[in-house]
């Protein structure tokens, strides 16, 4: 059992164990029943209270347990909340930390409640797809009013208990504690100071009313509201419907009506990519062989080697965490640029009201460069982003191995380079990771953390916990040429030249892909990011793989010198100034010029086609990066494609996707594209992997 029972005096305690934050699985739920029972049938027992040991009163429901049957098992958490209003006997919930979703419920269920200050307390369903499905629609605007619980219900987000307990006309908190260490002992205070009430005496939050002034008018106002900012999720709007039907209906059939539109929600598609989501994410900090207790190195101070665009925003995300950095660059000039572009960007946020300028200016202060390599000697991290040529590189390791001191961890910020052979330029290769981070570094939460051969455990987990501090999303990758994301994107681009090929149009692969979900589809991206980037990785292909087959589009747009926004004009137009789209009929001619040269007649190709070709090149990549080790998680891959590829969100990432879409239909389609001439024999081969787990009937997992 998950929850402990103790009698102190006349006061029963049920106390929720079930770490890490009390989730209100099978085990917990049957243990505070339990406990009720035994606290009702001691006559010595006068009052009951519940609270949550560790670090939570409650996180909720247990995630892990939804889509079990142990989900559904009796005693279910509606079951437990309603022997809670049912018990004779008063009930205190001791709330601390964390009180969130089911957790929330149950403490709504109960007579009291006692919250320390600083608790965190919500319904964050909606974040998992969701809408509260204990009673929480049906309760919260009870005690908070309809437009406060609204909007906390739809929002998911977390408010502070003092905030809460300032509200007038509350009824949620009965007693603010004084203090998280006091909760407790004013907690059976209280619950003493109840002893003896029964029957219509004990309050319950059913009985409250619940109305909003404005009636129907200010739910169509909510609806329209809600539904303008929820597209592509359900789970937001069907929030609005339960809170309503609190307004409209008798409670009893308030909460019937809210399960029936949770167990809508339950097995929707979003709401199973967000579960994965929630718990991908935090598996992606998990490295299988390396031990959650591996001692961390302390970071107290980076170095950051080159001031360009990576450099710059690398360094911000430390200075925003509040660790000095120092940048190392060869002149004064680029030190300079490099500054001014820091300067300019905390500058905008600034105007923006995003930063204030106290603390921007604290920012700074953490700021420092210089032009010589011995001023590093006491940096904790030192970043590298300097050329992506491996000769600058082998300079840089080596003076860096130089002075940097012994225990200081050495990162490359290289996109394609082998972080081994980075590694074998020092004498100290374990200390040699690789931090990838994406651009603009300091707003992409992706950090892809390259573990070399020879790295250390200690290095791994110590640059994890980096990740946390600086609020990035980091997925380990093994060494190969792309890593996860780049290697898995260099397919999709491969198909996306194979689709103009054959008869689509720059804007029409884009606007299927984004009609699908993504952030911007592949042309768009192309233009943004440079063309002149992935143009001088297939010179580069040429020799090293020969046998890959590009459509040469692209290079061709490249030699037009179109090299995308920077140059004013890519596989679009662009206006001066302006980042918008616009049709290109150069592009247009030069793709059927392309077709001309290459004899293929266009045929007319189905938005569906190209969804299923970049996304399908994605997840066959994936695969084969499971295979070989890259990745040690389907999940880890999904985490690399949501946050910094633009996946769509609701989808739960390529791998997720191809799992629900079911891994056979996805050999299916290879197997259909195969036929395609334009490819160059093995592309549409299911990987391996593919091809077992569709024997096997099982998904990526
Ligand atoms: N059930 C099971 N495990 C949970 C959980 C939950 N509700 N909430 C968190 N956990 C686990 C995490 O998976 C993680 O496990 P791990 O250590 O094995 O990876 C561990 O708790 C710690 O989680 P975090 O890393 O997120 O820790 P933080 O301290 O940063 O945050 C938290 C704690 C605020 C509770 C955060 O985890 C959170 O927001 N959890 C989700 C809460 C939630 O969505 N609750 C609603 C559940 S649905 C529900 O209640 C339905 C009901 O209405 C019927
Ligand atoms: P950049 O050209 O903007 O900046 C490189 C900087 O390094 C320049 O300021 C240069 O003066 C400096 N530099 C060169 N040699 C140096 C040396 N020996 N010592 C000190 N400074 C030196 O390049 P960018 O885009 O910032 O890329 C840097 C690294 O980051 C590369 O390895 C690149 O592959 C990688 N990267 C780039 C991404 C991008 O989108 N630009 C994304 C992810 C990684």
């Amino acid at each position: 059992m998950t929850a402990e029972y103790k009698v102190l005096g006349e006061v029963a305690v049920i106390t929720l164990a079930n770490p890490p934050v009390n989730g209100l699985g099978f085990a917990t739920r049957v243990g505070i029943t339990d406990g009720l029972a035994k606290a009702l049938a001691d006559d010595a027992v006068t009052s009951i209270v519940i609270t949550g040991a560790g670090k939570a009163f409650s996180g909720g429901a247990d995630i892990k347990e939804f889509g079990t049957p142990k989900a559904l098992q009796d005693p279910n958490l509606l079951s437990v909340i309603l022997a809670l209003e049912a018990s004779t006997k008063p009930i205190v919930a001791a709330i601390h930390s964390v009180c969130m979703g089911g957790g929330l419920e149950l403490a709504l269920g109960c007579h009291y409640r006692v919250v320390a200050p600083g608790t965190s307390i919500a319904l964050p369903e909606v974040k998992l797809g969701l809408l509260p499905g204990a009673g929480g629609t049906q309760r919260l605007p009870r005690v908070l009013g309809v437009e406060t619980a609204l909007n906390m219900i739809v929002s998911g987000e977390a408010v502070k208990s003092e905030m809460l307990a300032g509200l007038p006309g509350q009824k949620l908190i009965d007693q603010l504690a004084g203090s998280a260490e006091s909760l407790f002992d004013e907690a059976v205070i209280y619950a003493k100071s109840v002893a003896g009430k029964t029957g219509d005496a004990l309050p319950l939050v059913r009985n409250l009313p619940c109305k909003h002034p404005q009636g129907d008018a200010y739910f169509q106002f909510a609806r329209n509201m809600v539904g303008g900012m929820s597209k592509n999720y359900p789970a937001p709007l069907k929030c609005v419907d339960a809170v309503a039907a609190a307004a409209k209906m008798k409670f009893d059939d308030g909460l019937a009506e809210e399960r029936r539109l949770f167990t809508g929600l339950m097995f929707t598609p979003e709401s199973i990519a967000l579960r994965h989501l929630f718990m991908a994410e935090r598996a992606a900090s998990k490295i299988p062989d390396v031990a959650d207790d591996t001692p961390k190195r302390e970071i107290k101070s980076v170095a950051v080697i080159g001031a360009g665009t990576m450099g710059g925003g690398i360094s911000m995300n430390f200075l925003n965490a509040g660790i000095p950095v120092k940048i190392l660059e060869m002149k004064q000039e680029a030190l300079d640029r490099g500054l001014a572009t820091i300067k300019r960007n905390y500058e905008a946020q600034v105007k923006k009201g995003k930063l204030k300028q106290d603390k921007y200016e604290q920012r700074m202060a953490l700021l420092t460069t210089t032009l010589s390599y011995d001023e590093l000697k006491d940096a904790d991290l030192i970043i590298e982003a300097v050329f992506e040529e491996l000769g600058v590189k082998e300079k840089v390791f080596k003076e860096l191995d130089r002075v940097a001191k012994p225990g200081a961890i050495l990162a490359s910020n290289t996109s394609t380079l082998d972080v081994d052979k980075i590694a074998a330029f020092t004498e100290r290769p374990q200390d040699v990771v690789g931090m990838h981070f994406f651009s603009p570094a300091n707003v992409m939460k992706l950090l892809e953390v390259v573990r070399g051969a020879k790295t250390g455990k200690d290095v791994l987990a110590t640059v994890m916990g980096v990740a946390k501090k600086i609020k990035k999303t980091a997925v380990v990758s093994g060494v190969c040429d792309g890593f996860i994301g780049n290697r898995m994107i260099e397919q999709y681009s491969r198909q996306a030249g194979f689709l103009l090929d054959e008869g689509a149009t720059p804007q029409q692969v884009d606007r299927a892909v984004e009609k699908f979900g993504f952030a911007m589809g592949p042309f768009r991206m192309g233009d943004l990011a440079g063309n002149d980037i992935g143009w001088a990785i297939r010179k580069r292909r040429a020799t090293e793989r020969a046998d890959m087959k590009y459509s040469r589009t692209a290079d061709k747009l490249c030699e037009l010198g179109r090299f995308g926004q920077k140059t004013g004009a890519g596989w679009y137009d662009y206006q001066a100034g302006k980042r918008d789209a616009i049709p290109s009929q150069v592009v247009l001619d030069l793709i059927e010029q392309h077709r001309k040269d290459e004899g293929i007649v266009p045929r007319k190709i189905s938005d569906e086609e190209i969804v299923q070709r970049l996304v399908y090149a994605l997840v066959n990549e994936g695969a084969r990066i499971l295979e070989d080790g890259i990745a040690s998680k389907s999940g880890d891959i999904d985490m690399v494609y949501l946050t910094g590829y633009g996946f769509p969100i609701w989808r739960g990432g390529p791998m997720h996707y191809a799992s629900q879409v079911g891994l056979y239909n996805v050999a299916e389609a290879m197997k259909r594209f195969a036929k395609n001439p334009r490819d160059d024999g093995n592309f549409w081969e299911p990987a391996p992997l593919i091809q077992k787990l569709v024997a096997e009937g099982k998904s990526f997992g």
